[in-house]
C-alpha cells in the first residue's frame, strides 16, 4: 500500500520586524503631520492584531464574511486561471498581511503550490498561524515573515521563494493606502513578487453610507478599543503618557475622499510626553489624531490604479450585490481570464 509522502514540519519564523527607531521615527514623523496621523502597521502589536481579528467576526464588519465566501466559490475557477496565467506550475503563493491567515486555504487547495509564504507586521501572530496552517496543509511548505512588507526591499533569499510568485493581498488592504500610495504599494509588490508574476487582490467596494459606518464602529465597540491600543502601544513602547480614555473615537465617511476616515479625537486640551522624541505633544480639545483610512474603490477604480503601476486585469469574481471583489492581475501582458 502506497501513501502519499507528507512534509508536516514547524514553519520557520524570519524576523525582519521595524527596529524600536523605525517604530520612533514613524511616530515622530506621524505627529508632525496636519492633521496628525500615524501609519496603520503601529495598530498591529500583538493585542491590536487580536481585536483586529474581533472586528472581523463582528455583524458590522462584513468585509471579511463576503472575501471568504468568494474564495471558497471560486477558488477552483481562479486556481485554474492562475495556472493559465503562469509560465511555471506550481506557483509559490506569497500573502501580504496574512494575519491569522484565515483566508488562504482555498487558495491551496486549489492550487497545491510549491510553498506558501505568510508575510506580517506580527511575529508572534503570524508565526503561530502558519504552525494551525501547516497541519491543515502538510504538503504544501511554509515560511512566516514578520516584517512590514511596504518598507522591504526585497524578500528574502529563501529556497521556498525560488519559484514564480502569485501575491494574495486579501482584507481590501490596498484601501488603507491613499490613491498614490497605493500605486506605489502595487508597484513595489510587483519588484518583489518578480517577473512574471500573478496577483489575487481582495477589494472592499463602496456600499450604503450607514453600513460602512458602522462597519468601522460597531456596537460592541471593539473598533473603538482597536484605535486606542495605538495609544496604549505607544505608552508600553515608547514610555508616553496618553489616556485613551481622553479620546473618543469616530469613523466617518468622507465622500470627497471616498472613504472612512478612523480618528481618535482629543476630548480636551492635554499635553502629552513621549521620551524618545525629546518633546511633549500638546492636544487642542477636538483635535484629531488618524489612525487609519479605508477607502472603497470600486472595480474601474481598481483596475485604474493597478494599470498605473503595470498591472494588467485578467478576472474579477464578486458577491451577488457587487459590494466585494477579488481582483487577479498579472504583471505586464494582455490575455483575459
Ligand atoms: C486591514 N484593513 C483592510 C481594515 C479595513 O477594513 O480598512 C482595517 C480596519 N480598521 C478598523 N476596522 C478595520
Amino acid at each position: 500500500m502506497s501513501s502519499s509522502p507528507t512534509l508536516l514540519t514547524r514553519p520557520e519564523l524570519i524576523d525582519l520586524h521595524p527596529s524600536p527607531g523605525d517604530v520612533c521615527a514613524a511616530v515622530g514623523q506621524g505627529l508632525a503631520r496636519q492633521p496628525r496621523q500615524l501609519p496603520p502597521w503601529l495598530l498591529y502589536d500583538q493585542q491590536g492584531s487580536r481585536l483586529f481579528e474581533a472586528i472581523c467576526q463582528q455583524p458590522e464588519y462584513h468585509l471579511t464574511r463576503l472575501e471568504k465566501c468568494l474564495l471558497q466559490r471560486h477558488g477552483s475557477h481562479i486556481g485554474h486561471c492562475c495556472t493559465e496565467h503562469s509560465a511555471a506550475a506550481p506557483v509559490t503563493v506569497v500573502e501580504f498581511g496574512a494575519g491569522g491567515a484565515h483566508k488562504v486555504t482555498p487558495l491551496l487547495h486549489a492550487l497545491q503550490p510549491a510553498a506558501y509564504v505568510a508575510l506580517d507586521i506580527s511575529a508572534t501572530h503570524v508565526h503561530t498561524a502558519c504552525i494551525g496552517l501547516q497541519a491543515l496543509h502538510p504538503q504544501v511548505p511554509m515560511v512566516a515573515i514578520c516584517c512590514d512588507y511596504e518598507q522591504l526591499p526585497a524578500l528574502p533569499d529563501h529556497p521556498l521563494l525560488a519559484g514564480q510568485r502569485l501575491g494574495f493581498f486579501p482584507g481590501s488592504s490596498l484601501g488603507n493606502c491613499s490613491r498614490a500610495g497605493a500605486v506605489a504599494l502595487l508597484r513595489h509588490m510587483a519588484t518583489l513578487l518578480g517577473p512574471g508574476s500573478l496577483l489575487l487582490l481582495g477589494m472592499d467596494q463602496p456600499w450604503s453610507i450607514p453600513a460602512m459606518e458602522a462597519a468601522y464602529d460597531d456596537a460592541a465597540g471593539v473598533s473603538a478599543r482597536f484605535a486606542r491600543n495605538l495609544l496604549l502601544r505607544l505608552n508600553r513602547d515608547l514610555g508616553a503618557n496618553f489616556q485613551p480614555r481622553h479620546f473618543a473615537y469616530q469613523a466617518r465617511w468622507d465622500a470627497s475622499e471616498q472613504r472612512i476616515e478612523m480618528a481618535l479625537v482629543s476630548q480636551r486640551e492635554q499635553v502629552v510626553s513621549i521620551p524618545p522624541l525629546e518633546t511633549v505633544v500638546h492636544w487642542a480639545s477636538g483635535e484629531r489624531l488618524i489612525t487609519e483610512h479605508s477607502h472603497k474603490w470600486g472595480p474601474e477604480d481598481v483596475r485604474n490604479l493597478a494599470r498605473q503601476a503595470g498591472w494588467r486585469a485578467v478576472g474579477r469574481w464578486c458577491d451577488t450585490q457587487d459590494r466585494f471583489s477579488l481582483h487577479l492581475m498579472e504583471h505586464g501582458s494582455l490575455s483575459q481570464c
